[in-house]
């Protein structure tokens, strides 16, 4: 039997034990406190504003995608923040707010579907030309792209070779590319070419002729894609000149430098996913060149109702005192 004094210690129990759920966007805010309430029913979730008034020291788990620092600065006891997505930058621009507190990012296998069909497309879109086809469409022309070659015949290379570049590695290694990776430290991926380091960057660079980008934003990769990097690519490819396709972050990458080597004819063509400010602001010279594909940082939305089983998992986890899978390094920043 449920005593009266049983419901008023869960009751503080509950009170005691809150997570706050941060998002820029409403409509996942909403999602997100809506999933992690029906899974955690023993905490209590509440959307960042509505935090405003509770309890600090009650706090202890923020999740959140690109929070205010007064909520990181307000909320300083917590025992873990979680980003609601695979990259921290947007965490850990407050380096000096979280000390040391223990940051995870998501690691999700709806994410990874995501990114891989968001970056199989777009590799696919450049490789059989669909600008072109789009083009003759628009006018009404029944002909082909001379000389269409195989997947066996282009060099596709992907720098970060995490959870997400690795999947998309092997995705695209079985429809036939050749796929090499680079990254930190050395990956054995069948079939796939590992680089590794500084070191080899300029090999691996020399040896693709459709470079995707899956790097996470820290002091090392900034601005790394760059017209130095993009004239390192191979010049000797069925493309003549190389594609850049950036699905990591906007602060990888010198958007000046891009139209100037589109322009130059350095790069045949760019897929660009995030951008150095978002939304692309309206005079970017990206939105009209007609060798862009710009999306709106859509590659792999984080999904509420796929991630939030595992989000609540490594909660409980940490409640066990057990460590779960996506801890940072926050030294290394990812
Ligand atoms: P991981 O942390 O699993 O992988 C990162 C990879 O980058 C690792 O292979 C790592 O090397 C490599 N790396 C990091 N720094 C360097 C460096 N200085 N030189 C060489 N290699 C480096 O991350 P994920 O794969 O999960 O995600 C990657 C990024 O994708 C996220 O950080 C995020 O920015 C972006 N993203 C974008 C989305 C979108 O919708 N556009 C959605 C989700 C993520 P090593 O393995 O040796 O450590
Ligand atoms: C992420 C993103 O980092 O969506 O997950 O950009």
């Amino acid at each position: 039997m449920v005593t009266h004094g049983h419901r008023q210690n869960d009751k503080l129990k509950m009170r005691n034990r809150v997570i706050v759920v941060s998002s820029i966007d409403p409509a996942e805010e909403g999602g997100w406190h809506e999933s992690l309430t029906a899974l955690l029913d023993d905490f209590t979730v509440l959307g960042h504003r509505d935090a405003a008034t509770v309890d600090r020291d009650a706090v202890r788990y923020l999740v959140a995608w690109k929070p205010e620092v007064a909520l990181l600065e307000r909320f300083d006891r917590l025992r873990a923040i979680f980003s609601l997505g695979a990259g921290v930058d947007h965490i850990l621009r407050y380096r000096d707010k979280i000390a040391d507190i223990p940051v995870f990012r998501l690691i999700d296998p709806d994410m990874t579907a995501r990114m891989v069909e968001y970056c199989v497309l777009h590799v696919l879109h450049h490789h059989r030309h669909q600008r072109y086809y789009d083009a003759l469409q628009q006018r009404g022309e029944w002909r082909s792209w001379p000389n269409q070659r195989p997947a066996r015949d282009v060099r596709v290379g992907i720098m970060g070779m995490g959870v997400l570049g690795g999947a998309v590695a092997m995705a695209l290694q079985g429809l036939g590319f050749q796929v090499a990776g680079w990254s930190r430290s050395g990956k054995a991926v069948t079939g796939v070419e590992s680089f590794t380091g500084a070191g080899e960057c300029q090999a691996f660079l020399a040896r693709t002729d459709i470079l995707v980008c899956l790097l996470p934003a820290t002091a090392a990769t900034a601005g790394i894609l760059d017209r130095a990097l993009f004239r390192g690519l191979a010049r000797d490819g069925v493309f003549g000149a190389p594609v850049v396709i950036n699905a990591g972050r906007g602060a990888l990458q010198n958007e000046p430098d891009i139209v100037a080597a589109l322009d130059a004819g350095e790069l045949a063509g760019v897929t660009l996913d995030v951008f150095c400010t978002e939304p692309l602001p309206a005079a970017s010279l990206l939105w009209d060149h007609p060798r862009v594909v710009i999306t709106p940082h859509i590659a792999s939305e984080t999904c509420a109702e796929a991630c939030a089983p595992g989000l609540a998992a490594a909660i409980r986890a940490l409640e066990c005192g057990e460590d779960p899978p996506g801890r940072v390094d926050l030294t290394r920043g990812y």
